[in-house]
């Protein structure tokens, strides 16, 4: 069944997520005037004779991935590719990609003209349920990761399940991991929903892959139009990265970004049962249903480095006091943001997980 587009409510602009096999809509954008098309190398490589082909002769640049390209000097070189084209002001910029494609194009759409029509075709599973909707670009600088950045939404989104096909076991688990971060902030009722769902979206499972696209998405949405510009209440939304991103570095990234979200919730609820905020019993149903079946699916890196960890959760730039910034999960899926977390209590609940494995 085909799901249905939505539209997400913007300060900037609103825009229209649809969902759609790329060859409905491909040839018509390419036909479109002034349009220049930016896609991942592997993307274009996996799909150029199948979903791509429309774009053959179209205007294209098609771009390195990667964390160390994700940079100014990468936007320099994309804007020196679409010069090439002889753009006019009203062009459109049409990205095909994951999160990294959609960093460096949306900097550079943003950029260009100061704001020209961008479309964004997302590609990875975190992408198509996640960061497509949001509006934020991130670059980095130096080793900081996402230091550089602007709020910009795109002008439409298209959602294509057919792309996943080709996404390696690896992204595909990062991206479940991210959308069982939603489903947890969502409430009860989607928690346990994904729980339930947790075999057939492992199994990758189309109908199960799809409902929970459009449920992440939409659980998503509330938080973005309610906070657009992350001043308070979208910060929910970093549920498991404050541990996550530190795991994430601390591991030289062995781990992906999704499954270090994963630990992350872990190690947050471990620390909100010892705050007496989150009971046994809620800690111990979310381990044993959501959170542990995704770690055994990705190769184990645990024990953790406890000070390397916390090392690297001093320097989340989302933090404001002297102390650790920590999302938790409370009882009755009430979340919350605490900016007094003590290096004891992280390093308590590193100590316990590291026990446990
Ligand atoms: N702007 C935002 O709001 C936002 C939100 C979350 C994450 N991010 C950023 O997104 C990045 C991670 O993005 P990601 O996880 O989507 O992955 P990615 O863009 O890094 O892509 C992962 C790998 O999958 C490949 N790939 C992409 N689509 C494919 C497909 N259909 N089949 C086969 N291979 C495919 C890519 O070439 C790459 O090798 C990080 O840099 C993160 O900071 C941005
Ligand atoms: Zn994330």
């Amino acid at each position: 069944m085909p799901l249905e587009n939505f539209t997400v409510k913007s300060k900037l602009k609103d825009y229209e997520v649809f969902f759609g096999e790329a060859a409905e809509y491909l040839p018509r954008l390419a036909a479109g005037p002034d349009c220049v098309f930016a896609i991942d190398e592997n993307v274009w490589r996996l799909h150029k004779d199948s979903a791509l082909k429309s774009l053959e002769s179209a205007p294209k640049v098609i771009l390195p991935i990667g964390e160390a390209v994700k940079t100014l000097e990468s936007v320099q070189l994309l804007y020196d590719r679409i010069v090439g084209f002889s753009p006019k002001k009203n062009m459109r910029l049409v990205s095909i990609g994951g999160g990294i494609t959609q960093d460096i194009t949306g900097f550079a759409a943003s950029t260009l003209y100061r704001g020209v029509k961008w479309t964004f075709i997302p590609t990875t599973l975190l992408a198509q349920a996640d960061s497509c909707i949001g509006g934020k670009t991130s670059l980095n600088f130096k080793s900081y990761k996402n230091l550089v950045g602007t709020f910009y939404p795109p002008t439409e989104v298209y959602i294509s399940a057919g792309f996943l096909s080709t996404l390696v076991d690896g992204d595909y688990l990062s991206g479940l991991g991210e959308i069982a971060k939603l489903c947890i902030i969502g409430g009860a009722e989607s928690a346990g929903a994904f729980a339930d769902a947790l075999a057939g979206l492992l199994g990758r499972e189309p109908a199960a892959l799809t409902r929970f696209l459009r449920l992440a998405l939409e659980i998503k949405k509330g938080y973005i139009e309610e906070d657009e510009f992350d001043a308070g209440r979208r910060n929910i939304l970093n549920f498991g990265h404050c541990f996550g991103h530190a795991i994430e570095s601390a591991t030289g990234f062995a781990v992906s970004h999704g499954i270090a979200v994963v630990y992350g919730i872990l190690l947050a609820n471990i620390a909100a049962r010892r705050r007496g905020l989150l009971s046994e019993d809620a800690e111990r149903s979310m381990r044993d249903r959501i959170l542990m079946p995704l770690i055994s699916s990705a190769a184990a890196a645990a024990p953790f480095d406890g000070n390397l960890i916390i090392q690297g959760m001093k320097k989340d730039k989302k933090r404001t006091g002297a102390k650790l910034a920590l999302v938790m999960a409370l009882d009755g899926f009430k979340m919350a943001r605490v900016d007094d977390l003590e290096e004891t209590e992280a390093a308590a609940a590193i100590g316990e997980f590291n026990r446990s494995v």
